[in-house]
């Protein structure tokens, strides 16, 4: 079954229909959670949430996001095996969910010797059925550590360096979960030359039509339509290693400040667009996923505001964590 994420299909419901078995068969194995309704066990934390055990097993279902996921990490331990040629390739994934989603699929294909995964988990419930299903598929070997912490805080045992960082602790525009402060951390583990993973979360401000997205949705290719409903004024944040290293540095998060005026009369939302660069092809694109749905700032009639409006914007954690927007 893990191995299907790796074929070619040719519509999108046989995506759909992998991802939706794939889920079902590590719910079983699990022994039924989603009938267990009352897993809504999400843990706070000074920097963003981490979302409950059973939200995260449905990630699952994000399935262009999963499928797009799983094969970047599969590309990107490919390229690690051919750059530190001989030696086991050392990947840290913080935020596993129950099942190590984006895992998975490349523990059936690379034998422990060549690659090892630590995994880190928050949540107590979600660490537990982790250990679980990964022992029940008869994948242990392929784990260095299974450590169950906040991974804003983890300290590996030893200095040799990670060869991959994966994380896929967000939601759209980076709001209330912890990508940030969790990547910022466990940069400084990676190996210089290593993959960071996803490459960019590429956070753009634009103006939306709302109507015209929903005449072009009706059949159309959503990446080739894009820019005539949205105006993409520039971004707000490029999340990369670069930018994750400043912030642990110390360094303060961009401020973007941005204005428009009756030029954009078409246009009566202001959003933040999200786009990930999983690695090097792979990209998740917006509207494709949860990930990936525009966040809507603010709105106006536009035949009531002519005048010119300005705006910034600049991100920040805190328990909720996400953009600080002000208008004048
Ligand atoms: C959005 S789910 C994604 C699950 C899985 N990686 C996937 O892509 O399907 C995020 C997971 O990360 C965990 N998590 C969130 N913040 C964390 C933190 N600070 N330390 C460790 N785990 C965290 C949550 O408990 C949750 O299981």
């Amino acid at each position: 079954m893990a191995g299907c994420f790796f074929k070619d299909f040719e519509t999108e419901v046989e995506k759909l229909e992998v991802a939706t078995r794939f889920f079902q068969e590590l719910e079983a194995l699990s022994g039924g959670m989603e009938s267990d309704m009352h897993i809504e066990n999400p843990v706070k934390t000074s920097t963003g949430v981490a979302i409950g055990t059973l939200m995260a097993a449905q990630c699952v279902k994000d399935y262009i996001r999963t499928f797009k996921f799983v094969q970047g990490v599969n590309q990107a331990i490919k390229k690690a095996r051919s750059k530190f040629p001989g030696q086991t390739i050392r990947i840290i994934y913080a935020g596993t969910g129950p099942f190590a989603t984006l895992a998975l699929p490349s523990m059936f294909e690379f034998s422990g010797e060549d690659v090892k995964w630590t995994l880190l988990e928050i949540n107590e419930e979600t660490f537990q059925t982790l250990k679980h299903t990964i022992q029940s598929l008869g994948l242990e070997d392929r784990v260095e550590r299974f450590v169950r912490c906040n991974a804003v805080q983890f300290k590996p045992d030893d200095s040799t360096f990670f060869h991959i960082l994966l994380s896929e602790t967000m939601q759209h525009a980076l709001v209330r979960e912890q990508q940030v402060s969790i990547t910022s951390h466990l940069s400084r583990f990676l190996h210089p030359e290593g993959f960071f993973l996803p490459q960019e979360v590429k956070v753009e401000v634009a103006l939306f039509n709302p109507a015209k997205r929903f005449k072009q949705l009706q059949g159309q290719n959503v990446e080739k339509d894009l820019p005539s409903y949205s105006n993409i004024k520039g971004t707000a944040l490029a999340w990369n290693r670069q930018m994750a290293d400043a912030v642990s540095r110390g360094d303060s998060f961009p401020v973007f400040p941005f204005s428009f005026e009756k030029g954009n009369a078409d246009y009566t939302q202001l959003i933040l667009q999200t786009t990930i660069h999983i690695f090097e092809n792979h990209f998740l694109y917006p509207w494709e996923s949860g990930l990936t749905t525009p966040l809507i700032l603010d709105q106006w009639n536009n035949s009531k505001n002519k005048e010119l409006k300005s705006y910034c914007i600049q991100y920040q954690v805190s328990e909720n964590p996400g953009f600080n927007f002000t208008k004048k």
